[in-house]
């Protein structure tokens, strides 16, 4: 049931050798050349265990040089490269598709530096989402971004995907607040670019070529990013709606109301809750008096307690008496907001709990987003669970298919119809997950020729033997 299936593996590219793995044992160390199976069959498979490698050997740099001479290697043997963080993306594109050698870089977490002055952080790529949180916490700073995978994801992996997640809508997105990056070129040579300036306009802004491109490029080894102090009221309200005309009108309100202090704006249906409710421990529907169609999330962060509560108390208040929310909860304290976000963050665990799932990460405009979740509904009926939620405040929807396994008859019901649809609407096959293996071939449904066409000129000057993550993200046709 692995998609990609129709994929070949690439002549160009060399078999790996004995004398191979000597040399990366020269390089490396021994215990930094890992070769057992246990470590490899976790390595070699994806989050959502749709996509499965045969790699024979995982690399674990400890520094840039290493990560150079890592890569000067392969390019002059012709061997492809995988290069994986925390192994959470959702497309395919964190593990190899044959046998790729994939290039780890867990070993890579220490903090550089951190201006107190600035908020300009820098570290090395695998640093845990997570870890640089909890390290800007001591600091009274927090993360631009913050997604449900933060106890595995890297930062490096981040950067890769350029991903989105809980707090987009205040902050922006990466290529906002990342200052600068240190990345290896397919050929080993290091582009030194990790400045830590706000402004800096001396020519091409070449860092933004490895904010998003999936480990395409080079492989990302430094980051330097903005972040922003921390806070000292944060709010989460949960909150109903009877259907999606009315999340669209508090999306708007709360821009307006709730201005400088909203920071999510998040929403899942009902399908959604229940299967958050059914199959994650401790999960618990807080309107267990009825049953909704939606529900948004919304944090509020601001300066002073008072009048921010004020504020969404005024902001609620107005939203029952123009019945844009039929029910809502107000966290009272930092454990019931946490239960409210586990709901939210919780769904795409509950959705593997649940068996198998077709996942689409599209951008709509939000007038006709959810639109695709009830024609989904009917074109499937009752052979598959199709659930809806996502960053509502961003005009994104995570589509999500559920079935107990996968199923060539279901997926032939979903694409290409899905993508036509996104595409008709002019929206984005990828919001924020990336193309990766899953979408390689489907890019013309948001990128022109011709822009496709630049993007693989590109890759031809970066890495033109094609080591650099074969067979993701631009179409087979176009680089094999
Ligand atoms: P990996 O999965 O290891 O790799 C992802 C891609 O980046 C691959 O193509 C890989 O080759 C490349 N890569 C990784 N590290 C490097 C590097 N140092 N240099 C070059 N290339 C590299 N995404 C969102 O945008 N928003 C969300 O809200 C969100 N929530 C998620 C919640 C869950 C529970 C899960 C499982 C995933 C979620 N994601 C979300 C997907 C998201 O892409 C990843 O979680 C994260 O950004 C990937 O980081 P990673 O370290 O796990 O990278
Ligand atoms: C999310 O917003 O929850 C993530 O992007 C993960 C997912 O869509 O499953
Ligand atoms: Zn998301």
């Amino acid at each position: 049931g692995s998609m990609g299936g129709a994929v070949q593996r690439s002549s160009r590219f060399s078999e790996l050798n004995d004398d191979d793995v000597r040399y990366f044992e020269e390089i490396l160390g021994k215990k930094n050349v890992v070769q057992d199976e246990d470590k490899l069959s976790v390595a070699n498979i994806d989050w959502m265990h749709k996509y499965k490698g045969s790699s024979k050997l995982i690399l674990q740099p400890c520094n840039t040089d290493q990560v150079s001479q890592i890569l000067k290697y392969c390019n002059s043997r012709c061997l492809a490269v995988v290069p994986q963080g925390g192994n959470t993306g959702l497309v395919g594109g964190s593990v190899p598709v044959f046998d790729e050698v994939i290039v780890s870089l867990s070993s890579m977490n220490n903090i550089i530096s951190f201006d107190k002055v600035s908020g300009i952080l820098v570290c090395e790529a695998g640093c845990i989402l997570e870890n640089i949180m909890s390290f800007l916490d001591n600091e009274g700073f927090i993360m631009p971004l913050d997604l449900g995978a933060k106890g595995s994801c890297q930062i490096g992996g981040n950067v890769s995907t350029n991903a989105g997640g809980l707090r987009l809508v205040r902050y922006g997105s990466l290529h906002g607040n990342v200052l600068g990056v240190e990345a290896v070129l397919a050929n080993g040579t290091v582009l030194d670019m990790l400045k830590t300036l706000r402004k800096d306009n001396t020519g091409y802004d070449l860092k933004h070529l490895f904010i998003g491109s999936e480990g395409s490029l080079g492989i990302v080894t430094k980051v330097s990013i903005l972040t922003p102090p921390k806070l000292s009221s944060v709010n989460v309200a949960l909150l109903a709606c009877k259907d999606y005309s009315c999340c669209q009108k508090l999306l708007q309100e709360a821009k307006r109301k709730l201005g400088e202090i909203l920071s999510a704006f998040e929403f899942l249906d009902g399908q959604s809750m229940d299967l958050v409710t059914n199959h994650l421990e401790g999960a618990r529907n807080p309107f267990s008096t009825s049953h909704h169609n939606f529900y948004v999330l919304i944090e509020t962060t601001g300066s002073d307690e008072s009048s921010d509560k004020q504020k969404l108390e005024a902001f609620l208040l107005g939203s029952m008496e123009n019945e844009l929310i039929a029910d809502g909860v107000l966290a009272q304290d930092i454990n019931q907001a946490s239960t409210f976000w586990r709901i939210r963050e919780g769904i795409s665990e509950a959705l593997m709990k649940a068996g198998a799932v077709y996942k689409y990460d599209v951008s709509i405009p939000v007038e006709n987003l959810y639109n695709l979740v009830e024609e989904m509904r009917s074109r499937l009926g009752d052979a598959a669970n199709v659930i809806g939620y996502g960053h509502l405040g961003d005009g994104n929807l995570h589509l999500n298919v559920s079935v107990s396994q996968y199923d060539e008859k279901i997926l032939s019901q979903i694409e290409p119809f899905v993508y036509e649809w996104t595409s008709k609407k002019r929206g984005s096959i990828s919001a924020e997950h990336g193309v990766g293996l899953m979408k390689a071939n489907e890019i013309f449904y948001s990128q022109s020729h011709e822009t496709v066409q630049m993007m693989a000129s590109i890759k031809n000057l970066m890495d033109p033997n094609h080591i650099l993550n074969p067979y993701k993200v631009l179409p087979h046709s176009i680089t094999s």
